[in-house]
């Protein structure tokens, strides 16, 4: 389901091989975008229909789209210090990936949901897999993954060849400037502050890639643009936002993922669009902010609005 690519780097070495190793046992299921409740060793997982907290980073393969995220705070918290090597107790990341489902507007966007899976850092309950804990709960019922506890071999072989970055493939949307920039996305995480809004720590709503443009974008939203999101039928389809709902799309150009041969990643921010639905009246405004300083442009109303109808109408990503 997942495109390996071999690399040479340390590839299956079984660092882990003939040790203890202790398994996270999801018994109950949790989407892992919320806070994890971890009792007595597992890692339990309640479902939540709550789309990706705080999004570290998005990727692109060309058989899948992934997006992790970080929880709200610790690993947010760390990202944002520059405190990531070695990532503290408490730290948390969840990837999430769907098939990709190419619409008819030449964008691909997230289609079925794949699965989740989870690194939870505990450096003294998880020292046999120098203390990262390890999950993956597939489909929308979040079945476990693995028959036994060797399934997380799987996981650390794979994620080896970045143990200099403490075992962590994704480069952190971050602002914090390390002597090392393989390991952050400085470029990425800068937004001017002139903005009316500093979309980057609101909750992620859904995202697409412009394969034309060779863009990502990622589309944010204020809380009360999440709770319509939550409120919204089950049966998917775009949110009626009400008044009081901000929500952004934020498109960056991309780049290589200098992790991992084939994905990409965001680089320098493109453009941010705002959707204002305005307090007390049933209109919305739109404001756009692009070119290289993301200054605001004007722009024509036709434009505005078609604009809106495409932003408004974008359906929240499958979560269970
Ligand atoms: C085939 C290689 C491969 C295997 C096997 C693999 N991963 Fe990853 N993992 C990656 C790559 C590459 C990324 C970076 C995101 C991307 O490009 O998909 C990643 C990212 C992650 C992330 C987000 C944090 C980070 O490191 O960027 C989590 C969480 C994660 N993997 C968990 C797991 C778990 C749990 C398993 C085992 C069940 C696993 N991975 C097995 C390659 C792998």
């Amino acid at each position: 389901m997942i495109r390996c690519v071999r690399m040479g780097r340390g590839w299956g070495e079984k660092r882990f091989a003939g040790r203890k190793l202790r398994r996270p046992s999801p018994r109950r299921a949790e989407l892992a975008v919320r806070p994890l409740a971890q009792a007595r060793g597992a890692l339990r997982f309640r479902r939540s229909a709550g789309p990706a907290h705080a999004l570290t980073r998005t990727a692109h393969r060309p058989s899948i789209f992934q997006a992790s995220s970080s929880d709200p705070t610790i690993s947010n918290n760390a990202a944002q210090a520059g405190n990531i090597s070695p990532w503290p107790d408490g730290a948390r990341f969840a990837k999430i990936a769907w098939w990709q489902s190419a619409g008819s507007d030449g964008l691909i966007h997230p289609g079925g949901f794949v699965q989740v899976e989870l690194m939870v850092k505990d450096a003294a309950l998880y020292k046999d897999t120098d203390g990262w804990g390890w999950g993956r709960w597939r489909g929308l019922d979040l079945k476990p993954y693995g028959t036994d506890a060797r399934f997380v071999e799987e996981c650390t072989a794979c994620h080896l060849p970045v143990r200099g970055n403490d075992y962590v493939y994704t480069l952190p949307l971050t602002r914090a400037s390390l002597d090392r920039a393989e390991v952050v996305n400085n470029r990425a995480a800068t937004l001017p502050a002139s903005l009316p809004y500093q979309p980057l720590g609101w909750r992620v709503i859904t995202l697409f890639v412009d394969p034309a443009a060779h863009a990502t974008a990622v589309l944010f939203g204020n809380d009360t643009a999440i709770e319509a999101v939550h409120a919204r039928a089950s049966s998917g389809g775009a949110p009626a936002y009400p008044s009081g709902a901000v929500v952004a799309l934020v498109t960056w150009v991309q780049r290589d993922d200098p992790h991992w041969f084939g994905a990409r990643i965001p680089d320098a921010p493109q453009s941010v669009e705002f959707v204002q639905m305005d307090a007390g009246s049933q209109t919305s405004r739109y404001r756009r902010f692009s070119g290289a300083s993301l200054s605001e442009v004007p722009t024509a109303e036709a434009l505005a609005s078609s604009r809106m109808i495409f932003i408004l109408g974008l359906a929240p990503a499958a979560l269970p």
